[in-house]
């Protein structure tokens, strides 16, 4: 649905009072009213949450001014299944009154009860929690454990790739941006991303996603030569970067800062036993792709048939409420348990309470379905607007973690230039709509809303999103 406002008005739409922005942008006022100046503008999702200033409800934020802002974002896919959830606020209120911290020293409900229900997620034989405040904190748990386990060093991860912030785990990430010139990474070696869009090698059939890339394929049925290529780059690797034997492989299963970059199907499953034969444990970085996000699995890599040795988790898992998670085999806790491990926040009980009732919460809002029916319903629709601008070069993902990749051109595949992609994501907050960047150049627009969002609010998107890019287009 669409407002038609006059050239002349700087009035709000709907409550006639006036608009103090300069410029031709339009926002929208606490009740989702709109404010506009000149252009046909797609009309917000109406809420009746009644907002304070700086609040969230659900899939919608308010700032300071009282406009209300669709977010698709939700705090760098954090905020899992709504923003102040009520389910889950009651849960949080609820344990604030009764304990809020002793240490896991001591065991408490809590902590044993969430436990016990995160390890009913996974398959055999990862059944042993670690519980840690954030997920670089658990990627740097997961790299101390499997050097203690196999007695090797040499950790892999993907170019393009964010696994944390902190020291350690700066060696994993593999993106120019969050990297400080300070010595890091010892024992860490990065190898090519298989990114099927904008790497060497990929075509129309290698992903699983609803959409496939712009890019021609003439592979024989069930046979992937991109595949094969990147698993000829790893082998590279291993035979160029690092010793025979090695401590682990880390990957996401959908690399999430990286721009929701995909891989060819089967690679995760090839890299695993490559990575196994030469003695090292693979690790899957759940960190944005886990509880429900992807809509098909719970976890994303179910959604390349591997069972890791280690999963690695934070963000969704407590809603935005500071956690993480190491989910391990007994075999590995074993040899872990030789020396004393101590965190004083991991498993403090008012986390314990959050986490547990986010689970519930997916469960009964049925939020993986709703990843999987509004996910997929978006890269469709996205789709058509790739085949649409120009400036679209890919649409991917699955459920909802999902990238629009801009370029200048198709042909060239060249990044879309930072300015440009800032001039649309702003155009768009403008309209009432966030987003996020992502990718090594900063060219990929991520949508990885919390998974509460309606068919309604997709069209909200899609229409805003088109409306910024044809305003762009224009201006260009
Ligand atoms: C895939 C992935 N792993 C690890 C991290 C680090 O998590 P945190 O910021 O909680 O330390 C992030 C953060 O963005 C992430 O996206």
């Amino acid at each position: 649905m669409f407002k038609l406002a006059s050239s002349l008005s700087v009035r709000c739409v709907l409550t006639g009072k006036s608009c103090s922005r300069s410029g031709s942008v339009q926002f929208h006022l606490a009740g989702g009213a709109l404010c506009q100046k000149s252009h046909l503008v797609p009309e917000m999702p109406p809420c009746d949450f009644k907002p304070e200033e700086y609040t969230g409800h659900m899939q919608w934020l308010w700032d300071v001014d009282g406009r209300r802002y669709l977010d698709l974002f939700a705090g760098v896919a954090t905020v899992s299944v709504g923003h102040c959830h009520p389910k889950v606020t009651a849960a949080a209120e609820k344990q604030l009154r009764r304990l809020w911290h002793t240490t896991n020293i001591y065991v408490h409900p809590p902590l044993h009860e969430y436990c016990e229900k995160l390890a009913s997620y996974f398959p055999d034989p990862l059944k042993v929690i670690y519980l840690t405040n954030s997920g670089s904190e658990a990627n740097d748990l997961a790299m101390l454990m499997a050097r203690l386990h196999t007695g090797n060093f040499d950790i892999i991860t993907f170019r393009g790739s964010y696994h944390g912030g902190s020291p350690q785990t700066m060696g994993l990430t593999s993106n120019a941006a969050y990297k400080y010139p300070i010595a890091n990474g010892l024992g860490c070696t990065n190898t090519m991303c298989p990114d099927v869009f904008r790497g060497p090698w990929g075509g129309s059939h290698c992903r699983d996603s609803p959409v496939q890339t712009i890019r021609e394929c003439s592979c024989a049925q069930g046979h992937c030569m991109a595949n094969d290529q990147y698993i000829g780059q790893l082998k590279e690797t291993f035979d160029t970067s690092v010793p025979s034997r090695i401590a682990a492989f880390f990957a996401e299963p959908i690399q999430g800062v990286g721009g929701a970059v995909q891989y060819p199907k089967t690679y995760l499953k090839e890299a695993y036993k490559l990575v196994r034969e030469r003695g090292g444990l693979c690790i899957a970085d759940e960190v944005q792709t886990g509880f429900g996000r992807t809509g098909s699995h719970f976890w994303g890599f179910q959604g390349h048939d591997v069972i890791p040795d280690m999963v690695t988790m934070a963000k969704g898992i407590g809603n935005g409420y500071p956690m993480g998670a190491v989910v391990t085999t007994p075999e590995i806790a074993a040899s872990f348990a030789k020396g004393v491990h101590f965190n004083t926040f991991g498993g403090n009980p008012v986390a314990c309470a959050i986490a547990s009732s986010v689970l519930d919460t997916i469960k009964e809002d049925g939020a993986q379905q709703i990843s999987l029916n509004v996910g997929t319903y978006l890269m469709t629709e996205l789709a058509k607007l790739r085949d649409k601008y120009e400036i679209i070069g890919d649409v991917r993902g699955k459920g909802l973690q999902i990238g629009v990749e801009m370029v200048k051109d198709k042909a060239s595949r060249h990044p879309l230039p930072p300015e440009a992609m800032s001039e649309i994501f702003e155009d768009m907050k403008d309209m009432g709509v966030l987003i996020g960047k992502g990718g090594v150049y900063g060219q990929t627009f991520r949508i990885k809303p919390p998974m509460c969002i309606t068919m309604e609010d997709a069209d909200f998107f899609l229409a805003i999103f088109n409306k910024s890019l044809h305003n762009y287009m224009e201006r260009r």
